[in-house]
């Protein structure tokens, strides 16, 4: 029997989101149903409503989730009712041109449910990523459930589904953070601290945690931030100067920018050391442009321009051993949880992002 629940949806761009019945089928070939038990509040879902993602509206939102595995359909053999697992949105194909040749963190076929969800008037609704999970109940593709260990709460381990996995893929798998590495993260979020977390991880010794709001950056000492630079109020030159600064006047090795603006990623530019590498994990609106660039600029200072979808991890890979590290106290995952609301909370968890108050709102169920 399809289920009904209430679902968090945004029907029109920039109107408040609302809470819908939302029907969810039961499973067919290769799909699962799972019981949502939390579903953080990322900084997409609310690129989302303010149509900064695209048009399909109306979207189910939510997709940093875990829970339990409550129905699989025909053909479903990897994961059964009762398995605790984290939602991915990369659920590779294994047969495109990417996965074939190795690298299936690329893979431009991934799975999700085919079947829709929908509003009861038959509505089809735009499940967030591929997921939507700020409900009960939710309907994904088996490939997206990832197991791990259940002694991880749901709260946490959640926020390895999206924003926590991009901020630390961003700095490990994309921006290939060493030891004795200097590391500077622009935007101190939940995408940026997992940042500066995953610098930590990697061995990084100078990690440079750069934000606007002095709350932020104190937070990002806990990950493991040895320096802060408030840029509010500054020029692009001066951020770039104080990173140099900061770094025996070379420049970071590797920048992370967890904004996506223009003017974060100039100074992510210019703020790295010769043959240095950007990393761009913060998502830029379709409307952003990079003007005036001198191009020798690109050719002179070498290194790497890289940008970091969803950090560059394989779920089945890196899921299961970040919440290892997690459960031996190496990975501060728990203090992304700024506060845990319930599912008609998430509109107000919005304006506390706005505000800059949270890291991660949590919704439980
Ligand atoms: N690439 C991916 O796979 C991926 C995955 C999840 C989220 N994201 C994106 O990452 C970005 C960050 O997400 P989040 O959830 O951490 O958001 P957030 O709102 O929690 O954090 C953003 C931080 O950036 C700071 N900031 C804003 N403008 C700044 C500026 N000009 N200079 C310095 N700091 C500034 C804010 O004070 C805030 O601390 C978003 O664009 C989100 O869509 C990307
Ligand atoms: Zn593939
Ligand atoms: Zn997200």
């Amino acid at each position: 029997m399809p289920y009904e629940v209430q679902g968090v949806v945004s029907r029109a761009k920039g109107e408040p989101v609302s809470l819908e019945t939302v029907l969810v089928p039961d499973p067919g070939p290769g799909e699962a149903v799972v019981s949502i038990k939390a579903c953080g509040v990322c900084h997409t879902d609310l690129h989302y409503k303010l149509g900064g993602i695209n048009d399909e509206f109306p979207f189910l939102l939510g997709h940093e989730a875990a829970g339990y595995v409550d129905k699989v359909g025909e053909g479903v053999t990897d994961i059964a009712p009762g398995d605790y697992v984290i939602l991915n949105w990369r659920a590779v194909c294994g047969t495109c041109r990417a996965c074939k040749r190795g690298k299936p963190w690329y893979c431009f076929s991934t799975h999700n449910a085919t079947q829709p969800m929908t509003l009861t008037d038959g509505t089809k609704l735009s499940p967030a990523l591929g997921i939507g999970a700020f409900l009960e109940k939710t309907l994904v593709h088996s490939g997206q459930c990832t197991k791990v260990n259940p002694d991880i709460e749901p709260a946490v381990a959640g926020l390895l589904g999206c924003g926590v996995m991009a901020g630390l893929g961003a700095a490990i798998n994309t921006g290939a953070v060493t030891r004795g590495d200097s590391v500077a993260v622009i935007g101190c979020g939940g995408v940026g601290d997992a940042a500066i977390a995953g610098a930590t991880l990697a061995g990084a010794t100078t990690i440079i945690a750069v934000d606007q709001d002095d709350r932020k950056l104190e937070w990002a000492k806990g990950f493991g931030a040895t320096h802060t630079l408030n840029t509010k109020g500054k020029s692009e030159d001066e951020v770039v100067e104080a990173i140099q600064t900061l770094t025996n006047s070379f420049g970071a090795d590797v920048v992370i920018d967890a904004v996506g603006r223009p003017e974060t990623w100039r100074s992510a530019f210019y703020a790295r050391d010769l043959a240095g590498t950007v990393v761009l994990v913060g998502v830029p609106t379709p409307d952003m442009r990079l003007n005036d660039m001198p191009l020798i600029d690109f050719f002179s200072r070498g290194g790497q321009l890289k940008s970091s979808w969803y950090g560059d991890c394989l779920p089945s890979r890196d899921f299961p051993v970040l919440v290892d590290l997690y459960l031996q106290g190496k990975l501060p995952l728990d203090k992304f949880v700024t506060e845990r609301i319930s599912v008609d909370g998430v509109e107000g968890a919005f304006d506390r992002m706005h505000h800059g108050d949270v890291l991660r709102s949590v919704v439980v169920f």
